[in-house]
């Protein structure tokens, strides 16, 4: 297990992204802090986390995470009900779509609240909280960002607005605390069929190619939570590239994925370009290449 007795808090677990992330913690042995604003929807979440694994602690809690002071109170109950925290996902985000001259002030507001003011609250109210005493086993800070990071969305100017902003919180951030044992990074999925992408058809089976399943990205939150990260920091893992590789990876013969030297000097030969690509983050092309083992 990679995660045996960690605490990992992810906020937007209620459904989607968040749930699939939570559950795949859990499986890895952590104990896990769930919360969004629909009581249902994580007493669901909840319920799958333990079926996968009954052993490990969920603590269950509703915010708003545009309200800072509902923050403030969530994480202290997960520290309370937890300890010292190892890892926060700051996963919780909203998105819509309108000629920009249309949007209302207080929609464009909405969507940047939580895509941005919510990140830096997470990570406000979650600072002392975290588990930073040890630099073989720094504290983590993840941020769902979103591939409208660099490719910008038309008519999705909040949304594009928010995600631009959140690589600039991180990269501020990482060379703030670059002394303490915190590693900063995030993820860039591109479409991922949940609701809010495909509102009430998410999850039918008819999300078409080129749209993710959520299940599939949680390997690389488990991977950046993972003792394989520890010196991974401020990191972009921009995950068409990488399902790009695992696709590799996949089709790739026994002989020529042996081993990560193996493996890479196949890869050099045959797709450069996907190397070229991947190269800067080998340890997570590493990980992926011994997942699929
Ligand atoms: N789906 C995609 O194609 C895609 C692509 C790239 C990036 N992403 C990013 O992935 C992250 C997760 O999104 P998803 O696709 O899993 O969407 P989702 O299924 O709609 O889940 C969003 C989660 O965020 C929570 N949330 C929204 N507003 C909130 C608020 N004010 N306070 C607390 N929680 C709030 C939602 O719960 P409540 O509404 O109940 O509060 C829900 O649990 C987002 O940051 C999104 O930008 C998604």
């Amino acid at each position: 297990m990679l995660l045996k007795d960690k605490n990992i808090v992810i906020t937007g677990s209620g459904r989607g992204i968040g749930r699939e992330i939570a559950k795949a913690c859990a499986k890895e042995g952590a104990n896990i802090g769930i919360t969004s604003r629909t009581f249902e929807e994580l007493k669901e979440t909840k319920e799958r986390i333990k079926n996968i694994n009954p052993d490990v602690k969920v603590s269950l809690k509703t915010a708003d995470i545009t309200n800072y002071s509902e923050v403030e109170e969530l994480f202290n109950y997960f520290h309370n009900e937890l300890g010292e925290l190892n890892g926060v996902i700051a996963n919780a985000g909203a998105s819509g779509r309108y000629d920009t001259h249309k949007f209302t002030p207080e929609k464009f507001a909405f969507i940047m609240d939580v895509n941005v003011d919510g990140v830096f609250y997470t990570f406000k109210a979650a600072y002392d909280l975290l588990k930073k005493d040890d630099k073989n086993d720094k504290a983590r800070f993840i941020i769902t960002g979103s591939a409208a990071y660099p490719n910008a969305m038309p008519r999705f100017t909040a949304y594009t607005a928010s995600k631009y902003a959140v690589v600039g919180f991180q990269r501020a951030v990482a060379l703030e605390y670059r002394r303490e044992n915190i590693n900063f990074n995030t993820v860039l999925p591109t479409m991922v069929d949940t609701q809010l992408l495909r509102g009430d058809k998410a999850g039918d089976g008819n999300a078409g190619p080129g749209i993710m399943d959520p299940e599939e990205l949680s390997k690389y939150y488990i991977f950046l939570l993972s003792e394989h990260a520890n010196r991974t920091s401020d990191e972009l893992i921009f995950v068409n590239e990488f399902e790009q590789l695992y696709d590799i990876i996949k089709e790739t013969s026994e002989e020529n994925k042996k081993d990560w030297d193996t493996f890479k000097n196949y890869l050099q030969e045959s797709q450069q370009n996907v190397y070229d690509n991947i190269r800067k983050q080998w340890k997570l092309a590493e990980f992926l290449l011994k997942l699929h083992k």
